[in-house]
């Protein structure tokens, strides 16, 4: 681990796609470096699946360094904290016998309302949604930017909470207005909002039931509540602090596709202003790419998706039904000769490619170099490498197609001062939807390298397809690839 750490005190992780690219790993693999691990941006919305001993544990809210024991762990305050996710992850922690001692919650991380989860629940059942997890978490960074939200400090004041909460719901009701009652209704009586205990006829929540409820929270949660921005700044320089990015730079409000992004800026400068640093504060930022394919949770643009549209719509609108029909049938043969919509199937049962937060299939598609270039372009820091993961998934893949470039279809369409036309050649993704739904992807196709590669220890022992391919990546992008990542267990990662 020694080469990729030298000199670092402060190290970033940041996914350059679309999320999922095993940062939980990642973050678990340097925590055993790590004195300090903190979560900047995002709340329950992300999922990261960590394997310790052969046993999975998937957290939303809390970060992975809480396996550690040494490691101080902090939920920032740009993260958006939903309290019963986060108390239920501490309980299942503490059942399964781990500290949460060093766990520390910024002041002023935005509190998720119950009716923050509701709202993003029933704008999703209407037509032009995002294909959010439904966690609540852009209604609660609207709240923030309009000023009406609530910090998690609110819940040790008790009177400053049931003021502000009754002003939020206020607002909620009026927002609700124009949805059908019925709908909101159902949303309220779905298990996710306590199935109906805080629902209330005529006023829509029940605030005196939200407020017992989340005083209640804020009795459990006032040991952890701290000045994090504060003690992250003080340790800057003598502690050794791993920044855990969430989802990825291209699901960013400011940098992602929008608008099918989150409503946090998952770019490092997000992930850093999250906690009270600046970029200037990180040594390394380590960015995540799934290699030698990728994938994406939610609707929008996703120009390499293999099987296109056919995908999008298979994943997107009865996402969870078909992952339990994907068990059903043996898509496992690795053959891009065939048909490109099975053959993403395929990918996705061999990368078991569904979300962890909620177990909709994930649409795959193949890597993609024009996409990685602009994040890598926007998260540009002091030292900035590459770590490429799930390796292991297109072992037995005789063929691997990677973009390298985006010809673009058509409309015209200006930007930046320019008129883009049909044929249109690019090698750095414009991000937002109306391009990228234009674009086409311009392959080159290499040999696979047919062999596994799960068992691997050193940059010296990958097969030459292989090697041949990730230094093509480094040359395309300028970058230095540091890391592989080669399984989902902590030895299979190699450094250097
Ligand atoms: P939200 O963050 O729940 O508002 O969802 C907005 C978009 O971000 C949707 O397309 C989600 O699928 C996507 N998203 C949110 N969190 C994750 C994640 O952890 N991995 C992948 N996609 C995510
Ligand atoms: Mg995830």
């Amino acid at each position: 681990m020694n080469s990729i750490l030298d000199g670092v005190s402060t190290l970033a992780i940041v996914c350059s796609q679309w999320g999922d690219t095993a940062k939980g790993k990642l973050v678990d693999y340097f925590s055993e470096w790590a004195e300090v691990v903190a979560r900047g941006t995002g709340g329950a919305n992300a999922g990261h699946t960590v394997w310790i001993g052969g046993k999975k544990y998937i957290f939303h809210l809390v970060p992975s360094g809480i396996l550690r024991s040494h490691v101080a762990n902090i939920i920032g305050s740009g993260v958006v904290l939903e309290p019963k996710t986060f108390l239920d992850e501490l309980d299942v922690l503490k059942g399964e016998g781990i500290s949460c001692e060093n766990l520390h919650i910024a002041h002023n991380a935005k509190l998720v309302l119950p009716a923050h989860i509701a709202l993003d629940r029933i704008r999703e059942s209407k037509p032009g949604k995002i294909g959010t997890t439904g966690r609540g978490i852009g209604p609660s960074y609207e709240d923030h930017y309009r000023r009406i939200g609530l910090v998690v400090n609110d819940l040790l004041n008790p009177r400053v909470f049931e003021a502000k909460l009754k002003r939020n719901l206020e607002d909620k009701v009026i927002s609700l207005q124009g949805y059908d009652h019925a709908l909101v209704r159902e949303v309220m009586e779905s298990p996710a909002l306590g199935s109906g205990a805080l629902y209330h006829d005529k006023d829509v929540f029940d605030v005196g039931t939200i407020r017992k409820l989340y005083l209640s929270y804020g009795e459990r949660l006032a040991p952890f509540i701290t000045d994090t921005d504060t003690l992250l700044r003080s340790w800057i320089g003598s502690k050794k602090i791993l920044l855990e990015g969430a989802q990825g730079n291209m699901l960013s409000v400011d940098y992602g596709s929008y608008p099918y992004v989150t409503s946090s800026d998952c770019s490092v400068h997000g992930l850093t202003k999250g906690v009270g640093l600046t970029v200037a504060d990180v040594d390394k930022c380590l960015m995540t790419a799934k290699a030698f394919y990728m994938t994406r949770v939610g609707e929008g643009s996703f120009p390499t998706e293999m099987g296109g549209p056919r995908s999008a719509l298979w994943c997107g609108t009865k996402g969870m039904c078909r992952a339990a029909e994907e068990r059903e049938f043996p898509f496992t043969s690795l053959d891009p000769a065939g048909p490109e919509f099975e053959f993403g199937i395929a990918v996705r049962q061999v990368g078991r490619e569904y979300g962890a937060t909620t177990a909709r299939p994930r649409r795959v598609g193949w890597f993609d170099l024009p996409l990685l270039r602009y994040s890598l372009g926007i998260n540009r820091s002091s030292k900035q490498e590459l770590a490429l993961t799930k390796l292991d998934v297109l072992d037995n893949c005789p063929e691997i197609k990677v973009c390298t470039a985006y010809c673009y279809q058509g409309p015209d369409y200006q930007i930046n001062r320019r008129t883009l036309r049909a044929g249109d050649l690019m090698d750095v993704a414009i991000p937002h939807d109306e391009v990228l739904q234009h674009c086409r992807p311009v392959y080159t196709a290499f040999k696979g390298w047919m062999s596994s590669t799960s068992h691997l220890k050193a940059w010296s022992e990958l097969p030459p397809p292989l090697s041949y391919l990730v230094n093509f990546v480094r040359g395309s992008t300028g970058v230095k690839v540091s890391l592989l990542s080669v399984g989902p267990s902590r030895e299979q990662t190699i450094v250097g």
